[in-house]
């Protein structure tokens, strides 16, 4: 057990030193917070890497919202959305004047159950967002097929996941739209930051009119968006001894952390103010952007552990998923000692015959366990902390007002089941392989006592 560095989901898991040390250096020069040459780079990358417009706001929200006043639909038409998502995402859909119709999931890809979705369209139908959570590809194919034949969007969103070249390829390939974040734990961070990469030609026009009038984020809240990596740097030094905790709870009370959901927001309302992304926050997203394959690489790698760690021991995982990673075509040897985690140490569990490229960047590892709770409770007095907004809520987090989302209990029984049974493992690019290592040697017999393996 480490006294110092927490394994944890939550507590800047993208701010590694590099991005700890620009978000410090531009700190310093507030003049270049809001507008300069980074959002424009940004912008172009990525319309150079989807082949689409892209738009950029100050959340992936708000794109999502400017998306969906863009294109034709008459207030109470409806967006089918997974039951199993975050409460930002129904947000949008009623602040843009339609109705989100919750959709129950596929327990073994917690995405979108295709046959379940087949029944739930109607003429009011304009948009299916296809979220690939946790990087788990949805099956966007078919999602595709079903909206060419009713006239349907396809909103893909890769909030968890960006694609790189090594894959995985069925992600942004087939929608209409792809909505990015760049928040604190999303695929890749600018702290805050989202786009809608838009191939819908007659939305982009009113897109960009939308953007233009998009306003400015104050200077004092994007000084506390570049203060959060460095808060956070320090607060995990001496997580274990409590001194960490202390100083994340005074910031929070002095105000120098922005909170990821308002108050309101959980009320399931939504600010109709559109913000764009800061140009410092887009210098850093860039930046992420730039070393997605070296990102995502770390994914692919903590996945694999997890998987091989997970098979080995008989933990309850997403089988049917684990079990076509194993079985697909594996690439390019590599000898195990060449392998090493992010931070350059050599990794010392994996046996590798194989590079990990078949497996997904996956944003978390998920298992199931009727004793989850039980066990995340278990855990913290060993500073690993597993809890990450994504248990016991269909609309997440928990602390959401249900009854506000317009989800109804009982709604998409698949989706209540897996959020109180889900435990979540870390694979962000800041935890290291030998927290990897050192989460499953304290995880497993955990999960053998629970006697819950499925
Ligand atoms: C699945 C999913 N989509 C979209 C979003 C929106 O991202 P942002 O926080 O940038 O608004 C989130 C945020 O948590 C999310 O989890």
């Amino acid at each position: 057990m480490s006294l110092f560095h927490p394994i944890h989901h939550t507590f800047a898991p993208l701010a590694d030193a590099k991005q700890r040390r620009r978000a410090l250096a531009l700190s310093y020069l507030p003049w270049r917070y809001k507008r300069g040459p980074y959002e424009e780079k940004l912008r172009t990358a990525l319309e150079e890497k989807f082949h689409a417009k892209a738009f950029l706001f100050s959340t992936g929200r708000e794109a999502l919202f400017a998306f969906l006043r863009s294109i034709p639909a008459n207030p109470g038409d409806e967006v089918i959305v997974q039951g199993y998502t975050c409460v930002v995402v129904p947000n949008a859909i009623h602040g843009a004047g339609l109705t989100p119709i919750y959709c129950d999931i596929e327990r073994d890809t917690l995405n979108l159950d295709c046959d379940a979705l087949e029944m739930l369209i109607t003429p009011k139908t304009r948009a299916i967002i296809c979220q690939h959570t946790f990087g788990i590809p949805a099956d966007a194919k078919r999602l595709r097929e079903i909206c060419d034949r009713t006239g349907i969007l396809l909103i893909e969103d890769c909030a968890h996941v960006i694609p790189d070249e090594a894959g995985p390829k069925e992600i942004g390939e087939f929608g209409d739209a792809l909505l990015l974040s760049f928040g604190r734990d999303k695929a890749i961070s600018g702290i805050t930051g989202g786009a809608i990469v838009s191939r819908v030609a007659s939305a982009n026009a009113t897109l960009e009119r939308i953007w233009k009038h998009a306003h400015d984020l104050s200077f004092f809240t994007i000084l506390r968006l570049l203060e959060y990596p460095n808060i956070y740097g320090w607060a995990k030094l001496f997580y274990g001894l409590g001194m960490g905790k202390l100083s994340l709870v005074l910031h929070a009370k002095i105000g120098a952390l922005r909170p990821i959901l308002t108050t309101q927001e959980k009320h399931g309302r939504m600010k109709r103010t559109l913000h764009r992304m800061p140009d410092v926050c887009a210098a850093l997203a860039l930046e992420q952007l730039g070393r997605l394959p070296e990102l995502n690489d770390h994914r692919r790698m903590l996945t694999k552990f997890f998987c091989e760690e997970g098979r080995k021991r008989n933990w309850p995982m997403l089988q049917g998923i684990c079990h076509g990673w194993f079985d697909g075509e594996m690439v390019a040897k590599q000898e195990r000692s060449s392998l090493r985690d992010i931070s350059g140490n050599r990794l010392r569990t994996i046996q590798p015959s194989t590079h990990p490229t078949i497996f997904p960047p996956l944003q978390k590892f998920p298992l199931f366990t009727k004793g989850a709770e039980t066990i995340r409770r278990a855990l913290k007095s060993r500073n690993i902390h597993l809890h990450d907004g994504w248990t016991s809520c269909v609309v997440c987090p928990a602390s959401v007002n249900l009854p506000d989302t317009g989800y109804e209990l009982g709604n998409d029984p698949a989706a209540e089941a897996v959020c109180e049974d889900i435990l979540s493992l870390p694979t962000h690019p800041t935890m290291t392989m030998r927290q990897a290592e050192e989460l499953v040697e304290s995880l497993d017999p955990l999960l053998q006592k629970e006697d819950h393996i499925e």
